[in-house]
């Protein structure tokens, strides 16, 4: 019965809600024999009864733009006003939510200069510019050249990428503490970072305050305005299952705004007074956990022009954009002739066959109010915008490693998300690759139980050359036409397969690649991989050989299934397979 109940449309099954699921006992029995038919109706986001904030009356707010050479910084306690009453107490960039947005020409040195004013107890902070191709001391790693309490660091960025400036594009900078990457960035640690260059102002894109960002970030507040926080990290061994927000502990350990606000630019179903015209509109989705699937209530079309890696080769209409944690997109919306209409920007269900299973959270997000069109100048809206890199034309299909993210227990019934069947180890290198050098990946989901994953990797741009085993231009399940763009967080519902690639133009030295859901990636699932000098390394012989072997058996019937079907796995097939047994020092400290 439950099992049948997956998020499809507003008519679906009824929905267990999580409060009775965790008031039932299910989840203290943690053996691993995981409750696996009420794993989707746990993230039944729709916003119940609990809203308390006038709908589309409070105006939207911009974070301020910092345009210079040298940023600081301040990582504070701050109250900030986003419900009516109380303010909320949290751990903000310079007292704002999100931080002020970073903005410069790209190919010009930056210096972001952090310090740490929040209470002791917090522990240290790093801050990684994502997106961005940092070198590995300045690229905020975690429980790397961390800064303390008190102290400050200076992240040095030049913003070149191969030699040449980099690609305009939205990036953004987070907190990636080890092991508490999701309760420092719920707690308010992110804000933008915009990078400019010439080949994007020569194409007359809409500009100052026609350019607009939108930072999503979804919220639970107690009965006073405090963000709810149930977070398991070394620090707190015994997080109290909050209601509603999970146990803290995987596979429930997801912290998302289920049942609470989403926020836009930290403000819960704000109004923005447009002109009758084009708008550059900036999506940043920083949630800790939820996709959303965004679209206009009145379903008018809009042009997507840009993904996390910058703008694509040509402008892509569409009316729906799922856009899931760490993921951005960049499209180009036309007001003219609606003067005096309302228009709803909101989430909604996905169609019925396009299933993935982190169900998106469905709420509206904010109101445009048309007003007199721009008498000024129309902004032009070029078809064509920015040309591949030419490595994309050196990538073979030819898998030569492969990434498969899961989940595993360990003998005493404890779980964690993992990569390849073992969990997070600072100290492990999972990969060695050769500066200058391309390479083509396989990333896949054995996940026992329904949940996608936002995959991220740091310091380069990866082409998605399959899913599923078919390529991006082609229609078939999970097909997003913007995947035919650069892109550096990917989504990878359950049973599914993707390949990508890219060249290694830039650094050396460790990286990572981990889920973008910040409880999977603080619970196991995110690895290292190294950049060598040229001659230093060469794949492996079998793209196997780094996984377990029972994640090696997962991944073979993965793969096997999606490829010939053009489908993801079925549930069957990922639920009858066994699954992964850590070792107990394989297993995340934090429990
Ligand atoms: Cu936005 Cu490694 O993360
Ligand atoms: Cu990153
Ligand atoms: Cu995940």
């Amino acid at each position: 019965m439950l099992t049948e109940g997956m998020p499809g449309g507003p008519g679906a099954t009824p929905r267990l809600s999580r409060r009775r699921v965790l008031k039932s006992g299910l989840m203290a029995a943690a053996a691993p024999l995981l409750p696996l038919g009420l794993v989707p109706d746990l993230f039944d986001p729709s916003p119940g009864p609990t809203r308390r904030w006038p709908r589309f009356e409070t105006p939207l707010e911009v974070p301020e733009y910092r345009r210079g050479a040298n940023v600081r910084l301040t990582a504070r306690e701050a109250d900030v006003q986003i419900l009516p009453g109380n303010a909320t107490r949290m751990w903000t960039f310079d007292g704002s939510f999100p931080g002020p947005i970073i903005r410069r020409p790209a190919g010009h040195r930056t210096l972001l200069t952090v310090h740490h004013e929040l209470p002791e107890d917090v522990g240290t902070l790093t801050i990684h510019n994502h997106g961005n191709h940092s070198t590995p001391e300045n690229d905020g790693q975690p429980g790397n050249r961390v800064i303390a309490p008190g102290g400050y660091r200076t992240y040095e960025y030049e913003l070149m990428e191969d030699g040449a400036p980099e690609r305009a594009a939205f990036q953004w900078y987070h907190d990636h503490t080890h092991f508490r990457t999701g309760r420092n960035m719920w707690m308010g640690m992110v804000g933008g970072f915009i990078i400019e260059d010439d080949l994007e102002r020569s194409l007359r894109l809409p500009r100052g305050e026609f350019d607009l960002p939108l930072i999503i970030t979804d919220r639970r507040f107690d009965e006073d305005n405090q963000l709810e926080v149930a977070f398991a990290a070394p620090d707190r061994p015994n997080a109290t299952p909050a209601d509603a927000l999970g146990t803290g502990y995987p596979p429930f350990d997801e912290a998302a705004g289920i049942g609470g606000a989403v926020l836009v630019n930290g403000i819960p179903e704000p109004v923005h007074e447009v002109a009758a015209t084009r708008y550059r509109i900036r999506v940043l989705n920083a949630s800790n956990f939820l996709p959303y699937n965004l679209t206009f209530a009145n379903g008018m079309p809009f042009l997507q022009i840009a993904t996390e890696s910058g703008l694509l080769e040509e402008a892509i209409p569409r009316t729906h954009l799922l856009i899931g944690p760490a993921e951005r997109a960049e499209f180009i919306v036309d007001f003219t002739g609606r003067t005096g209409e309302e228009i709803v920007l909101e989430s909604v269900h996905l169609e019925p066959d396009f299933q993935p299973y982190t169900a998106p959270g469905v709420a509206p997000l904010m109101q445009f109010r048309v007003g007199k069109p721009h008498r000024r100048r129309m902004w032009s809206l070029p078809r064509t915008l920015r040309p591949k890199p030419y490595w994309v034309q050196e990538l073979t299909e030819q898998v030569d490693r492969i990434w498969s993210f899961g989940f595993g227990t360990d003998t005493q019934g404890r779980m964690a998300w993992t990569v390849n069947g073992r969990t997070f180890d600072q100290n492990r290198m999972d990969a060695r690759v050769e500066r200058g050098s391309t390479e083509t990946w396989m990333l896949l989901n054995t996940t026992p139980f329904p949940i996608s994953h936002y995959i991220h990797l740091h310091l380069v741009d990866w082409q998605l050359l399959s899913r599923n085993g078919l390529f991006p231009r082609e229609e078939g399940y999970g097909h997003d036409p913007a995947e035919s763009g650069l892109k550096e967080t990917f989504r990878i519902d359950p049973g599914e397969v993707i390949v990508i690639g890219t060249k290694f133009t830039d650094h050396l030295g460790p990286y990572m690649i981990h889920c973008h859901m910040l409880a999977h990636e603080d619970h196991g699932m995110m690895t290292n991989w190294e950049v060598v000098p040229e001659g230093g390394a060469t794949p492996p012989e079998d793209p196997f050989s780094e996984l377990t072997w029972i994640e090696q058996l997962r991944a073979r019937t993965v793969i096997d299934e999606a490829q010939r079907t053009g489908r993801p796995a079925s549930r069957a097939t990922l639920e009858n397979l066994p699954v992964p047994k850590l070792e107990a020092d394989d297993f995340v400290c934090w429990l």
